[in-house]
């Protein structure tokens, strides 16, 4: 460890839907992804949700639901160890709206695309722990209002959370891994470069090279649950 932190201090960790994959949540691209069966102006747009509110809910709904069915998987134990154990600065950036993060133990993490377990109430701003369906009729735990609570997810057109936390992340990190991204969607694809750019070295962990994959020192190939406790277990020693 020693040996770790005198070369790296500060690490960012972004990871995918491939993060995931291991524990049974469907990744996004790919012949079983979830945009292989769903139209993403269909369930996924600000648009989409006035078009047909009925559907958007429902696609989130069983998304929300399957999470009772899956489990943090050794990758995401492997990144809360981490969380534990790295005296140096820490901050795990997912993409992920499931929370499989959290229920393995990780602390120092920031979902940028939203959380399938929270709600946002659109006529009082307020956002909310959700579990269970949500539906057309869901109330407002804050304002009470039927009908204005949609799932707290960005969508595409809509800004990622935390932002500048992110950027601050990457202008001082010292080392960017990626994990389990395809690197297709920006601005997370554009993450690496940043890194890059100010002198982190950058590793990707991947079941195959993402689209950016020429833009880091090192790709590891395989399987998240695999990889991950091994890097980790690297970096620890
Ligand atoms: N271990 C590691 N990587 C894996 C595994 C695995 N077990 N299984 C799949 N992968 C890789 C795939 O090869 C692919 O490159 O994970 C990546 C998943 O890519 P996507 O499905 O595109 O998911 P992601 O990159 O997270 O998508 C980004 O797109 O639609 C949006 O908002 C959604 O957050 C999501 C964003």
């Amino acid at each position: 460890m020693v040996a770790s932190l005198e070369r790296y201090r500060s690490i960012v960790v972004l990871t995918g839907a491939g993060m995931s994959a291991d524990s049974g949540v469907a990744t996004f691209r790919g012949p079983d992804g979830l945009w292989e069966g769903h139209r993403v102006e269909d369930v996924a747009t600000p648009e989409a949700f006035r078009r047909d509110p009925a559907l958007v809910h429902a696609f989130y709904d069983a998304r929300r639901a399957k999470l009772d069915n899956v489990e943090p998987n050794a990758g995401h134990h492997a990144l809360a160890r981490l969380d534990a154990q790295w005296p140096g600065d820490l901050l795990i950036v997912t993409q992920n709206v499931d929370d499989l993060h959290e229920r393995a133990g990780a602390r120092r993490l920031l979902h940028m695309h939203g959380e399938l377990k929270r709600g946002w109430c659109t006529a009082c701003d307020r956002r909310f722990p959700w579990s269970g369906p949500m539906g057309e009729p869901a109330v407002c735990p804050g304002c009470g209002q039927t009908g204005q609570v949609r799932p707290d997810i960005v969508w595409f057109g809509e800004m990622p959370y935390e932002m500048e936390r992110i950027d601050e992340a990457l202008m001082t990190a010292d080392l960017f891994v990626s994990i389990g991204t395809s690197g297709a969607v920006y601005p997370a694809a554009g993450f690496v470069q940043t890194a890059r750019y100010r002198g982190a070295r950058c590793l990707e962990i991947n079941l195959e090279p993402s689209q950016g994959s020429i833009f880091f020192h090192e790709t590891r190939l395989g399987r998240a649950s695999e990889l991950v406790p091994a890097w980790v277990a690297e970096l620890l020693t």
